[in-house]
């Protein structure tokens, strides 16, 4: 039996002790606040419409897609929609970090790579490839470990004999190094970038939530936070809260302000 994770929760995916496993009821509670821009939410959208269409797509002999790759900067959502779809096709989420499953010996990652999707072909699943980079980088990048392009190989098949009712999602914010073959395997693709106006203002609603704060502070802190990650408004909107939690009061602009300059989101770092 496999002793129980840092975070407490059991790897439950047999034989791959890396992947972490959760429930699609699980998936469902983390994703109850996602914003999904609408030209992200149309492709998850038919993504999904399809997958619950196989016999009409088998009917007129089109493959139906099974392979999503989600790229962009941190904290904009690509793990989060990796529950969102676990969720939505009811089927658990096996979680695998690529960069934890690298082995000294490199026969072992092949080896490791070809366990995890032997798993996803054998238990219908959302498979999740997170630090997608770590083994997918082009070959020409891998010059120091020569030996990598065959576990970048070992991935190439893998990824062409995926089938079943699994879906295999994988993500990175170093997109530009994958491995052109990898890239092109995959049939659906999802560009995240830092929320636009309209997501922001979303998010600051359903952050906010029954939070009693100032009037108009929703819109003008969302101006403020222009340039920030969902995770960095996620943040910032926290310790706000607290904030107004220890002087019992309304949440204000000025909380959000004052949090947004102590948690200096890297973004605004870059553009100073
Ligand atoms: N689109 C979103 N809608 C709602 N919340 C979000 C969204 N994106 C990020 N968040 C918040 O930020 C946290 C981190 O997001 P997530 O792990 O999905 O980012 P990521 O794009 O996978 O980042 P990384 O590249 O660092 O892995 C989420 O748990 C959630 O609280
Ligand atoms: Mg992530």
């Amino acid at each position: 039996m496999n002793k129980a994770k840092s975070n407490g929760r059991m790897p439950r995916a047999k034989g791959i002790d890396t992947a972490t496993y959760y429930t699609p009821k699980e998936c469902a509670k983390k994703v109850r606040r996602i914003v999904l821009p609408t030209a992200n939410r149309r492709i998850v959208d038919e993504f999904l419409t399809i997958l619950n269409m196989k016999e009409k797509f088998e009917t007129h002999d089109v493959p139906i897609p099974n392979k999503l790759l989600m790229f962009g900067p941190p904290g904009t959502g690509k793990t989060l929609t990796a529950f969102y779809l676990a969720a939505r096709l009811e089927l658990p989420l096996v979680l695998v970090r690529l960069d934890a499953i690298i082995h000294s010996h490199l026969g072992e990652t092949a080896s490791n790579v070809r366990k995890i999707f032997e798993y996803a072909k054998a238990s219908p699943c959302v498979l999740f490839l997170d630090e997608f980079d770590a083994i997918a980088r082009t070959r020409e990048n891998n010059d120091e470990v020569k030996e990598m392009s065959r576990v970048v190989n070992t991935l190439l098949q893998c990824l062409d004999e995926f089938e079943g009712d699994s879906v295999c999602a994988a993500a990175t914010n170093l997109e530009t190094e994958l491995d052109g073959a990898i890239w092109r395997r995959f049939d659906t693709k999802m560009v995240y970038s830092m929320p636009e106006d309209e997501a922001r203002e979303e998010y600051m609603d359903l952050l906010i939530g029954e939070f009693s704060c100032d009037q108009g502070v929703r819109d003008l802190a969302s101006a403020r936070l222009e340039g920030c990650s969902f995770a960095d408004i996620e943040q910032i909107l926290l310790k706000a809260k607290r904030k107004a939690i220890i002087e019992d009061r309304a949440l204000s602009l000025k909380d959000i302000e004052e949090s947004h300059h102590e948690y200096q989101p890297r973004a605004a770092l870059v553009a100073k």
